[in-house]
């Protein structure tokens, strides 16, 4: 059932004032209720952000059923993905019957820095490895972006240091002040794997194979037992604040300008 349509016509979207106060309402609010808010004041500019991840195919699963006839799922192909990856992306496409619109890297770009650096350039530097986030990642997801007022994603505050303040509707600054719905950030990892068994719903297959977080390829790899869930990423660079910079924000992150 279209849960949408008798509010889809004249609607009137929250006023940047009156944002503030919708956010704290609704950090009290279910994952369900805070997607029902966002399609009924932004579709059809709203957008599920979606690695196919665990926290993505809960997300998926939610959207379909608020308002499947209108669910928005873009994702970022960095070109470096994994096959499973590719795989429940498929499986999703099927079960739901929704479009995947998909990004891909400006190719020239990515063309001068393999035959620069090489194509395996992420493992000489962390300036070599940001610069790939960015190229792959970063300026892709700046148009996805384009012509949205709303953008979905599955952070959720347990994953790491840099997450654990975010807020279930954000204003973000670094893509224009758009708004910005983490509607899983207090979920747990324990919750995001009941709602997928219970639902039997698609998943990444690397999540079976000791993978909790799975970004690209050569910078994905699964971890040890009582290892943090984002130890297999970018495992040889030694920081606790290891972001690509889709989520990067400047006005949080004022005086780090290291994620
Ligand atoms: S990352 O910044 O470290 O790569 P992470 O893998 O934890 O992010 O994913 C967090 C959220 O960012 C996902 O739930 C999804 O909303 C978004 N995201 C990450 N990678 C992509 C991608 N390749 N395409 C689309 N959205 C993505
Ligand atoms: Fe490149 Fe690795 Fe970043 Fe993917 S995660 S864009 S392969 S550096």
């Amino acid at each position: 059932m279209d849960l949408l349509s008798s509010d889809r016509v004249n609607r009137s979207k929250p006023s940047f004032d009156q944002l503030n106060s919708i956010s704290e309402e609704m950090e009290s609010k279910s994952a369900k209720e805070v997607i029902r808010w966002a399609l009924e004041s932004y579709a059809p500019n709203v957008a599920l952000a979606s690695s196919f991840g665990a926290e993505d195919a809960v997300l998926i699963d939610l959207i379909c059923e608020i308002d499947g006839a209108h669910a928005r799922i873009f994702t970022l192909d960095t070109g470096r993905l994994n096959q499973e990856t590719y795989d429940v992306m498929e499986e999703v496409r099927k079960r739901y019957g929704v479009t995947i619109e998909v990004f891909f890297p400006d190719s020239p770009q990515v063309e001068e820095m393999v035959t620069q650096k090489g194509i395996n350039l992420m493992y000489g530097s962390i300036e070599n490895r940001k610069l790939c986030c960015k190229i792959r990642k970063v300026d892709p997801l700046k148009r996805a972006l384009t012509g949205l007022e709303c953008w979905i994603t599955g952070l959720r505050r347990e994953q790491t240091i840099t997450r654990n303040e975010i807020k279930k509707i954000e204003i973000d600054s670094a893509h224009g002040n758009i708004v910005k719905l983490n509607p899983l950030a207090d979920w747990t990892s324990d919750q995001i794997w009941k709602y997928i068994k219970d639902n039997e719903i698609p998943y990444n297959k690397l999540h079976d194979l000791g993978y909790p977080s799975i970004g690209c390829a050569p910078c994905t790899r699964a971890v040890k037992p009582g290892e943090d869930s984002r130890a297999g990423r970018w495992w040889w660079e030694n920081s606790s604040h290891k972001e690509c910079g889709l989520h990067w924000d400047p006005v949080k992150n004022k005086s780090d300008r290291s994620s």
